[in-house]
């Protein structure tokens, strides 16, 4: 539960040109957002994929990385681009403890970034030296969590937005608090704020694993992935683990016979090889047959023969484990909307592969969101948001300049 420092949520009439920086996991980008201040916005963009060895490297490469990828950005304007101020809003997808508007320290890293010098560090101050170092002329003014900056790209268009999701590598939310409901944060430079996005970091839920039960499957990615004892609730429902969760059965049904009986192949056994993207094409599959799925089991994780009852073991596989990630998202939800005593009506902007891109996912939330929540549920809308992480962040950026 960490105070974003952002204490407005946007009118749709923001205007200015501002940079984004956004580092989400897999990709990261670089974009330069025009706000209309008629709820539009213009945005050019380059994307970068970090590499594993990125992911490895002491944490000054990692931002002259960023930096350099900027520098290069803004030399397509032209050479005199170079010299004009800019002010960016970065989008750091990663557990932050955040003290201003434009600092914060990262708590631990995770998704697979191990970069040495980061952990308990500034991440604005290690960008700001970083693009000094590149001799660039910008400022770094806000830092933005992907899900408080899905928030707020959201309701830019629609105002009635007061929780944004992320659904996709990680899992997150950020919601709409009452300021007098704040007791660890006192907003000193926005004495008068009434409201405060909370970025509650919500795949950290159930650390102390008490809440939420696990069965051995979970019990092993726990043990094998990212640290140990934490990121429980994110370990259920998010794209990085999905795929791990699933191979980790198939493993098991292999070994009891129940599976695969012309035997497995080494891919099935090395870690992360069953992708969650292997998950989404196999729920999809509806041919007779199941030939797409023979496609993923037999082409690319190159098990040698596969029976019909073997695909449609592992379709109904996929389903468990998809379902599970998509009731517990909603759970999630169903939380945040009744602690806020929004039952009557609000919007939940949602982002990220999996919510996009999964199929059946958003019809699973909807029918868990009805059990939990009644006729009342009628009244939460999930809707798809796009690009929190450029376009809020510019928002907040703007904001920011404001407050
Ligand atoms: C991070 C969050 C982020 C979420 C979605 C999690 O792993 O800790 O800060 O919002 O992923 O990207």
């Amino acid at each position: 539960m960490i105070p974003s420092h952002v204490v407005n949520r946007p009118t749709g009439r923001e205007t200015g040109s501002f940079l984004a920086l956004d580092l989400g996991g897999t990709n990261f980008r670089v974009c330069e957002v025009v706000l209309d201040g008629h709820s539009g916005a213009r945005v050019r963009q380059s994307k970068h994929t970090i590499t594993e060895a990125q992911k490895a490297a002491p944490g000054n490469e990692l931002f002259d990385f960023f930096a350099d990828c900027v520098y290069n950005f803004i030399a397509e304007n032209g050479q005199a681009a170079l010299t004009k101020k800019y002010k960016l809003g970065f989008t750091f997808s990663f557990a932050v403890n955040q003290v201003a508007i434009n600092k914060g320290f990262l708590i631990l890293w995770n998704k697979g970034f191990t970069n040495s010098g980061v952990v308990g560090a500034d991440v604005v101050a290690l960008l700001q030296a970083a693009f000094h170092r590149k001799k660039l002329n910008i400022d770094v003014t806000a830092l933005v969590n992907d899900t408080t900056g899905t928030l707020m790209s959201h309701a830019y268009i629609q105002p009635s937005t007061r929780v944004g999701v992320i659904l996709g590598t990680g899992t997150n939310c950020a919601y709409v608090e009452r300021m007098e409901n704040v007791t660890k944060y006192t907003p000193t430079d926005t004495p008068d704020a009434k409201e405060i996005i909370i970025n509650m970091e919500w795949g950290a839920f159930d650390d102390e694993q008490v809440v939420i039960p696990r069965n051995k499957y979970d019990v092993k990615v726990d043990r094998t992935m990212n640290v140990q004892g934490k990121y429980t609730f994110e370990k259920m429902i998010s794209g990085m683990y999905l795929g791990e969760i699933v191979r980790f059965v198939l493993v098991d049904l292999v070994k009891t016979g129940e599976i695969f009986k012309a035997g497995a192949s080494p891919e099935l056994n090395k870690p992360n090889h069953f992708e969650t993207a292997f998950m989404s094409r196999i729920e999809r599959d509806h041919t007779l047959d199941l030939n797409d799925t023979r496609t993923v089991l037999e082409d690319m994780l190159k098990i040698p023969r596969t029976t019909l009852a073997d695909r449609r073991l592992v379709k109904t596989l996929c389903e468990l484990v998809g379902k599970r990630s998509a009731r517990l998202s909603a759970a999630g939800i169903a939380a945040v909307v009744t602690k806020m005593n929004k039952l009557d009506g609000c919007t939940v902007g949602i982002d990220g592969s999996l919510f996009e891109l999964y199929p059946h996912y958003s019809n699973r939330m909807r029918d868990a969101l009805r059990e939990i929540l009644g006729i009342s549920a009628e009244y939460v809308v999930l809707e798809q948001a796009r690009d929190g992480s450029g376009q809020g962040a510019a928002l907040i950026a703007a904001l920011a300049d404001k407050q």
